[in-house]
């Protein structure tokens, strides 16, 4: 870090959070004179009760509600088109994600389509197109379903496209929701490895961001609170749920995509790939890598990972001692402890140590990582 340089800190999200904190959602559209949301969600969540109930809720109001859920688990460009489309075509003045991160990542690429109609990926931030972001966007609100992404409070998006299934970011400070309603109570029916599988990827946000060399005490903060929570929360969140435990997951959840404002690192860069390559779950990714990641991560960083294990309660305040408690939390939420049992070969890891190179996650991290260590740490966590 440089202290001959000018850093910026935004918080701008306003955030509902608590249980039952959705029904609110009614009487909040009618203050902003919304009136014809287009929800945006995945086929899985709009079959739950909860989604139903949110719908009856809007249309018990008055209001006129039409969902848009035709989108592939990792999201694509033609998925951004046809929601687009809906809300033309249905003449919508307003946009409502809900879901993980897949649903909100396509909520958030519409908002900025609707009146931004140049090809999708013009505004691909990894070529400089947030520059292009010049224009109005809808009034955007979202809704966590799961405890892990954070996508609720970011100001990016995710989207693939068809063809090559490359990955690009749109990104803008205009493309954060207005509002977030965070309401525990939609994360309690998780399946099991779902909550243990997203509760991981929280955790990964909040050390490797931690972990970033960049002067950001406030994100800091936050991050290390919100390992402590997930150290308080997870074990239970996936074994014996309750609202507590829940609760302090989605809330460290929204906490670790805050503190990422700052940067990710190596372990989603070992992430991603797994992903594109072998349609690897995010979070389950993370999970088996991290502490992998974070034993690379430790040489020069011997202070930081200090006050992780001061968070974690562990006797020894190192990060060795961190390590082990990484492999020891996902042995007890039956997470994998080896690439092998997620589907990865030996065959795959040349390809998978090119794609985590390329990938956008590692400049920040902490140690600089080569070609040769992702193929080691591939190699060692195999
Ligand atoms: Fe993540």
């Amino acid at each position: 870090m440089s202290f001959n340089q000018v850093y910026q800190y935004n918080f701008p999200t306003t955030i509902r959070f608590g249980a039952g904190v959705t029904g609110e959602l009614p009487a909040y559209l009618l203050s902003s004179k919304l009136r014809r949301p287009l929800l945006v969600s995945d086929p899985n969540v709009v079959q739950l009760d909860f989604f139903r109930k949110i719908l009856s809720s809007l249309e018990a109001a008055g209001l006129s509600a039409e969902v848009f859920s035709d989108i592939h688990k990792n999201p694509v460009k033609s998925d951004v088109y046809r929601g687009t489309e809906l809300y033309d075509n249905t003449s919508r003045d307003c946009i409502i994600g809900v879901g993980g991160g897949a649903a909100i990542d396509v909520a958030r690429a519409i908002v900025l389509r609707v009146d931004h109609r140049e090809d999708l990926f013009k505004y691909d931030d990894l070529i400089g197109g947030d520059v292009y972001v010049t224009g109005t966007v809808p009034h955007f609100i979202t809704i966590p379903t799961t405890a892990g992404t954070g996508s609720e409070v970011g100001r990016s998006a995710i989207i693939a496209d068809d063809e090559t299934h490359q990955k690009k970011i749109l990104f803008s400070p205009k493309l954060l929701a207005k509002i977030v309603f965070a309401d525990p109570l939609l994360t309690m029916d998780l399946p099991a490895p779902i909550t243990a599988a997203t509760g991981m990827d929280a955790l990964t946000h909040n050390m490797e961001a931690f972990l970033v060399n960049m002067f950001h005490p406030m994100c800091d903060g936050i991050a290390l609170e919100g390992i402590s929570l997930i150290h308080q929360s997870l074990r239970d969140a996936v074994k014996k749920p309750d609202l507590e435990n829940k609760s302090k997951m989605l809330v460290a959840s929204l906490m670790g995509a805050v503190a990422f404002q700052k940067g990710l690192g190596v372990v989603h860069s070992l992430a991603h790939p797994m992903s594109s390559l072998l349609d690897t779950h995010h979070g389950l990714a993370n999970a088996v890598n991290i502490p992998y990641g974070m034993a690379f991560n430790i040489p020069g960083s011997e202070h930081k990972f200090k006050r992780i294990a001061e968070v974690l309660e562990l006797n020894e305040k190192t990060g060795a001692a961190v390590v082990e408690y990484l492999h020891a939390l996902n042995a007890a939420i039956s997470i994998p402890s080896r690439l092998r049992d997620v589907g990865v070969k030996e065959e795959h890891l040349d390809t998978l140590a090119d794609l985590a190179l390329a990938d956008f996650a590692h400049p920040n991290n902490p140690r600089p990582v080569s070609r040769a260590d992702f193929r080691t740490l591939y190699q060692e966590a195999l």
